[in-house]
């Protein structure tokens, strides 16, 4: 989709809806980050709210256990001024049959002109994207992608760099079921910056190569070079067998202890995108140490989350402008 160009040589935004970081030209990575930057302050509590989104209701549509995104997108909508509804599939008419698109389009006969969609079924907010007119936001659609959480995890590597070029970022741990390495991989890769994967060899799919990653199979060996490290959870939940001989084997040889922080980089930085397991993929020491950055990636979130709320929003402003 060919951006719109303004007189004045600026991109105008024009996608109505966030479905992974794969389709997303470097520019509006680059223009989304700045636009949570700018709206950082505004997402405190105490702040002033936004009138963005006055009159409009954001539902999150979620399928899968949610705690930082659901939570994130309902304070993002509110803070630009949206209603917010909460629909979980567990509890709800799902268990009487309803499809997920009848369930949908039955949000939208309620007035829902936002969709936050979280499905274990890859490409689900895609087909959404068919069946509705509101604007479909993908928040995390099985092993495939997980847009918003890579670029908060993406703002929080720039403000601690002020670049993405020529960093070294490894992605550790179970990379075979991980959306968000795979919106990690497309968005560093744009932004400029090395991208090494690591983890067992059953955990990481042999097509990852053809994104442009480098894979390293030891921790020990990468971990000198790197200047972020993202820690990724073990998907248990969408294993089938058992890829690793145990949880105690993992950890000795890609868990962050405060050993291997000790030959890391003095300023690596530390994110997990979360749930965090202490104990199998961190210590609660490397967790909570210096180096992290855990919680200034939540916080991060909510910019994320309100600037793509609002440049979805532009977007159908434009559109119905241009229709007009
Ligand atoms: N990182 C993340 O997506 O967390 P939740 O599953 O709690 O939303």
């Amino acid at each position: 989709m060919p951006p719109l160009v303004h007189e004045n040589g600026n991109r105008v935004w024009t996608r109505k809806h966030l479905l992974g970081l794969e389709e997303l030209f470097p520019w509006e990575i680059h223009h989304i980050l700045d636009e949570a930057q700018r709206m950082l302050p505004n997402s405190k509590p105490g702040s002033s709210k936004l009138q963005t989104l006055v009159g409009r209701m954001v539902v999150n549509l979620f399928y899968e256990p949610s705690t930082r995104t659901r939570v994130s997108f309902a304070q993002a909508a509110r803070r630009l001024g949206a209603d917010v509804t909460d629909f979980s599939s567990s509890g709800s008419s799902v268990s009487k049959g309803e499809s997920f698109i009848d369930t949908a389009r039955n949000m939208e006969a309620l007035g829902m002109d936002f969709a936050v969609v979280r499905h274990s079924v890859p490409g689900t907010p895609h087909l959404l994207t068919h069946h509705i007119k509101a604007g479909i936001i993908n928040a995390g659609d099985g092993a495939h992608e997980h847009p918003t959480q890579a670029l908060l995890d993406i703002l929080t590597i720039r403000q601690r760099f002020q670049k993405l070029e020529g960093l070294s970022v490894g992605l550790v741990g179970d990379i075979a079921h991980s959306r968000v390495a795979r919106s990690n991989i497309h968005g560093l890769l744009k932004m400029g910056a090395r991208v090494i994967v690591c983890g067992p060899p059953t955990l990481i799919p042999a097509e990852v190569t053809q994104m442009g990653v480098e894979i390293g199979y030891s921790l020990d060996e990468i971990l000198p070079e790197l200047d972020v490290v993202n820690v990724l959870r073990i998907q248990f939940e969408r294993q089938r067998v058992g890829l690793f001989p145990s949880i105690r084997e993992y950890y000795r040889l890609f868990g962050m202890t405060a050993a291997r922080m000790a030959r890391a980089k003095k300023c690596l930085l530390l994110l997990a995108p979360g749930p965090i397991n202490r104990g199998v993929e961190l210590t609660p020491e490397v967790a909570d140490g210096p180096n992290s950055a855990i919680f200034d990636q939540v916080a991060n979130g909510l910019g994320v989350r309100m600037a793509i709320l609002s440049l979805l929003a532009q977007a159908r402003q434009v559109e119905s402008q241009g229709s007009a």
